[in-house]
C-alpha cells in the first residue's frame, strides 16, 4: 500500500479508520472526518477513484452533434468530449500537447479540428496533430526531424451507457461492461430503451457546500424521508421503500410510484412491455463512485456528481423520457412541472449534506455508527471508498 497523505502515525490512523469502516455493519464506522475536509486527503482520493477506475464524466447529449466538443474539469483534471465526423464520441486530455495549454475552454461546435489558441497547432476531431504553423521557422509548417504523424491528444478510455460517458483514466480497469452489469440485468426490462432528452428543461443543476461522498450517501438511503422530504412521504412513505444493498451500487426500491403532475396535464408515455412490477415500482440508486440514478415506467433521470475541491460539489440532474412526443410542445408543461418536482425534491437534501458536511468538523464525530436495518446502502458506499483507499479494490 502507498502512503495516505500524513506522517506514518496519521496513516495508521486512517488505515485503521478504514478498516473500521469495513467491519461487519452492526460495529462498522463510517468513513473518517479527513476524507470530507482534508485538501491533501481529497486529493489523494481523487487520484485513487476518479483516477483508479470508471466514474462518470458527462453526458452524451453535451455532444449531440458531430464537431461538439465539451471541457469538463474532472477531479482536477481537464477533459474534453469530442464528437467525431465519424459519429464516435471520444474523450481526451484537453491539453495541447505543444507547451500544454489548455485546449477546449467551453462547450462549442469544432466544425471540422480543434485549434489551440496559444501557436495554432491543431488536431483532427480524433485527436491527431494535423497542423503545425511555422514549426520550421517562419513560414515552414514542416519541421525536419519533428513528426507531426506520431503527437495525437492523450486519448481516455471512454464509454456510453444510459445516455452517460464514462471514462477509466487508468486505462487499467476492468471491462466497463463488468462494472454495470449487475444493474443492466437489474433494468433488463428498460434495456432497449431509446432515452429522449429534451434540452434544458430536463437539467437541474446544484452547487452544494460538501464533500461529494455526502451526495452519494444522501441519495442511496431513504431513511431521511418523513423528515427531509415531508411532502414525498406523504404519497411515498418511508414504509414502502426497501433498501438495495449490491457492492458497486445501493439505493432502495419504492412500492407506490405514482406519476404526479397538476390536472389536466399529459401524462408521459410508459415505456411499453414493462411487467407488473413497474406500474408501482421505481428505483433509486448511485452508482460508484459519483452517479445517482432514478428509474421510473414514464420517465429515468441520472445525476453527476463532480467534486470541486473537498468542501464543494457540483451536482447535474438529467431528466430522460422513453418516447419521442415527450420532446413536442404537447409537453412542454409537464416536462417542466416534472423538473419543478425533482427540483424541489432535490433542494431539500441540500441543507441535510451542507449540514453533514459541518459536522465533519468536528472532533466529536468519530465517522458515526449505522443504523444495520436503514444505512445498509450508505455502508456498502462507504465500504467501496474504503476499500479504494486501501487499495483492496479495482473500481
Ligand atoms: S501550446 Fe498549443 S500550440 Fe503551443
Ligand atoms: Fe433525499
Amino acid at each position: 500500500m502507498s502512503g495516505f497523505v500524513g506522517s506514518p502515525g496519521e496513516n495508521q490512523v486512517m488505515k485503521d479508520a478504514f478498516e473500521q469502516v469495513l467491519q461487519p455493519i452492526e460495529t462498522a464506522r463510517g468513513l473518517p472526518n479527513t476524507v470530507y475536509t482534508d485538501t491533501a486527503a481529497h486529493a489523494e482520493e481523487c487520484r485513487r477513484v476518479f483516477g483508479g477506475g470508471w466514474a462518470c464524466l458527462g453526458f452524451a447529449h453535451d455532444v449531440r452533434e458531430p464537431g461538439d466538443a465539451y471541457p469538463v474539469i474532472f477531479a482536477g483534471l481537464p477533459l474534453v468530449m469530442v464528437h467525431g465526423r465519424d459519429g464516435e464520441i471520444r474523450v481526451f486530455h484537453n491539453v495541447c500537447r505543444h507547451r500544454g495549454r489548455t485546449l477546449v475552454e467551453g462547450p462549442e461546435n469544432l466544425k471540422t479540428s480543434m485549434v489551440c489558441p496559444y501557436h495554432s497547432w491543431t488536431y483532427a476531431l480524433d485527436g491527431q496533430l494535423t497542423g503545425t504553423p511555422h514549426v520550421g521557422g517562419f513560414g515552414k509548417h514542416t519541421c525536419e526531424g519533428f513528426d507531426k504523424g506520431s503527437i495525437r491528444l492523450k486519448d481516455v478510455r471512454s464509454a456510453i451507457w444510459f445516455g452517460m460517458v464514462f471514462v477509466d483514466l487508468s486505462g487499467t480497469a476492468s471491462d466497463f461492461t463488468d462494472l454495470v452489469a449487475p444493474l443492466e440485468e437489474r433494468w433488463k426490462d428498460f434495456r432497449d430503451a431509446e432515452l429522449i432528452h429534451t434540452g434544458a428543461d430536463s437539467t437541474i443543476t446544484f452547487e452544494l457546500e460538501c464533500n461529494w461522498k455526502l451526495a452519494i450517501e444522501n441519495y442511496c438511503e431513504a431513511y431521511h424521508l418523513p423528515w427531509v422530504h415531508p411532502e414525498l412521504n406523504r404519497y411515498s412513505p418511508l414504509n414502502r421503500h426497501r433498501a438495495i444493498v449490491e457492492q458497486g451500487f445501493s439505493g432502495q426500491i419504492t412500492e407506490c410510484y405514482t406519476p404526479s403532475l397538476p390536472d389536466g396535464m399529459p401524462m408521459f408515455p410508459d415505456f411499453p412491455g414493462l411487467p407488473e412490477y413497474w406500474r408501482e415500482g421505481a428505483e433509486y440508486v448511485s452508482l460508484f463512485p459519483n452517479v445517482l440514478l432514478g428509474i421510473h415506467r414514464d420517465h429515468f433521470f441520472a445525476g453527476l456528481i463532480l467534486p470541486d475541491g473537498p468542501a464543494r460539489t457540483l451536482e447535474r440532474f438529467e431528466l430522460f423520457y422513453f418516447d419521442a412526443a415527450v420532446a413536442g410542445d404537447d409537453y412542454a408543461a409537464s416536462r417542466a412541472a416534472n423538473a419543478q418536482l425533482w427540483q424541489a425534491v432535490f433542494a431539500e437534501d441540500q441543507d441535510a449534506v451542507e449540514a453533514m458536511q459541518r459536522g465533519r468538523h468536528s472532533p466529536g464525530f468519530d465517522g458515526g455508527v449505522f443504523s444495520p436495518a436503514m444505512d445498509g446502502p450508505t455502508h456498502v458506499f462507504n465500504a467501496w471508498i474504503a476499500r479504494a483507499w486501501l487499495g483492496s479494490q479495482s473500481a
